[in-house]
């Protein structure tokens, strides 16, 4: 029998995975050093969870099952619910703001292509209950603050904000929703159906000329000519969150406004921004986030709510392109016992290495020292230790470094030392 995995999820060898802690650990770093917490919400959830306030984009891509319990459940397309689910039920008691980060995978049936699978990563920071402008800013700042660490040189913020676009759809939520839905996809001809059935075919030309306009705060003045003075508040607050950003040390060179992000997402109300790679093409998008309603829709009290999410996949490929990556290093030292009789000493010196907190490894073939060697550079382990009888009365052991191929010989008490200074 032979299986094939399920499509549009990946195998990680060790090389992708040493790539991908990589980049959770700059997240983790970037969000502690913000004042972040950890926390962590469960893979599956209620269906109602994501059905209620996340979509069509993302109700028609959901992974849903019924459990032997006849429950109606499905895989998280994303975190943000579930934050806010827990936010409601139990974490509204903690001191405000609440401010929170996970990360894992997350599940969505799309059509995979590079950059899109079905089973991805995400990084997820939610703020709850700050005031708007400065909680919008610090949610940016650690987007933008986490593709510097992993060291990303391009990268680009879009910046736009619900509010003109709501003010501006003289309709309810469901169609308004309708209507921004084929806003995000960039479907006008979806867009020009909606608005035919909603009996205004006439708000299709300004609105297709105001998801088009971007570009530096000037854009922010045409915007605003083309609404007719709605949607004031959203272009005031735009040039806010540009002195807000130029405090955080965010220059205009890394981000843009732009009229048309609008979102996937149901849930967002205010401010919303999307992060680009460049380098990427078609799936450049490593991240989305903003101002949002959920709690309320959970049964929570009002409260300022913003967040974002950034794609693991898509960072690695970004980094990949800008070349961040070298090959991953092997272990510290590769223990090679020469001749059989000192295994066992080598078991032990192995031990002490560990224990030292360095990464060691021994042969588990029976393989000679050359054969050991070979192995220890084909893994591109740091040093080789040689442990050798003669070496060995004298409480020695050879030190060779596989880079430049040097050996000495160094005294067992001192070992862990000389090959962490390296
Ligand atoms: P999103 O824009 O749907 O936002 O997803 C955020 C990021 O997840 C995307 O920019 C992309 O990098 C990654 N992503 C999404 N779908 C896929 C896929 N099929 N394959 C690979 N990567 C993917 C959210 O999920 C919101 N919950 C963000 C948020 C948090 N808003 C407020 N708080």
């Amino acid at each position: 029998m032979t299986f094939e995995r399920p499509r549009g999820t990946n195998d990680w060898g060790p090389e992708d995975m040493a790539k991908r802690r990589f980049v959770e650990s700059a997240f983790v770093r970037t969000a502690e050093g913000f004042g972040f917490r950890e926390i962590q919400t469960p893979i599956f959830e209620p269906l109602e969870l994501f059905t209620a306030k996340s979509g069509p984009g993302v109700v028609d891509e959901l992974y849903a099952f019924k459990d032997k319990g006849g429950r109606d459940l499905a895989l998280r397309p994303e975190f943000t619910a579930s934050i806010l689910r827990f936010y409601v039920g139990e974490l509204r008691s903690l001191p405000k703001p609440i401010k929170v980060y996970c990360y894992g995978p997350a599940f969505r049936y799309e059509e995979p292509q590079k950059g899109r699978y079905r089973e991805f990563g995400q990084l997820d920071a939610e703020i709850i209950g700050g005031a708007a402008l400065p909680s919008d800013a610090e949610a940016l700042a650690l987007a933008i603050g986490t593709m510097r660490a992993i060291g990303l040189k391009q990268i680009r913020a879009r910046i736009g904000h619900l509010g003109m676009l709501r003010a501006f759809l003289p309709f309810g939520p469901a169609d308004q929703a309708r209507v921004l839905h084929a806003l995000d996809k960039k479907n006008f001809e979806m867009l020009d159906d909606e608005l035919q059935r909603l009996g205004k075919p006439e708000l299709a030309e300004p609105l297709k000329r105001l998801v088009a306009l971007h570009g530096d705060a000037g854009v922010l003045q045409e915007a605003k000519d083309l609404l007719g003075g709605k949607g004031a508040e959203a272009f005031a607050y735009l040039g806010q969150i540009g002195d807000e950003l130029a405090h955080y040390g965010i220059p205009p060179a890394e981000y843009e406004f732009d009229m048309g992000v609008v979102r996937g997402l149901d849930y967002y109300t205010g401010l919303v921004f999307e992060l680009d790679s460049p380098n990427l093409g078609a799936e450049k998008q490593v991240g989305g986030g903003g101002a949002y309603v959920l709690a309320e829709v959970f049964g929570g009290e009002p409260v300022a709510q913003t967040g974002f999410a950034l794609g693991v996949d898509r960072l690695v490929l970004s980094a990949e392109a800008e070349g961040r990556f070298g090959p991953t290093p092997g272990v510290d030292a590769y223990i090679v016992p020469i001749g059989d009789a000192m295994r066992a000493r080598a078991v032990e010196i192995l031990t002490t290495l560990r224990a030292a907190g360095l990464r060691a490894d021994i042969d588990l073939v029976g393989r000679g020292p050359s054969k050991n060697l070979d192995y220890a550079n084909a893994t591109r382990a740091r040093y080789a230790v040689l442990v050798g009888e003669r070496e060995l009365k004298g409480e020695k052991v050879g030190l060779r470094d596989l880079k430049t191929g040097e050996q000495r010989e160094v005294p067992l008490g001192l070992l862990a030392e000389e090959i962490r200074k390296a």
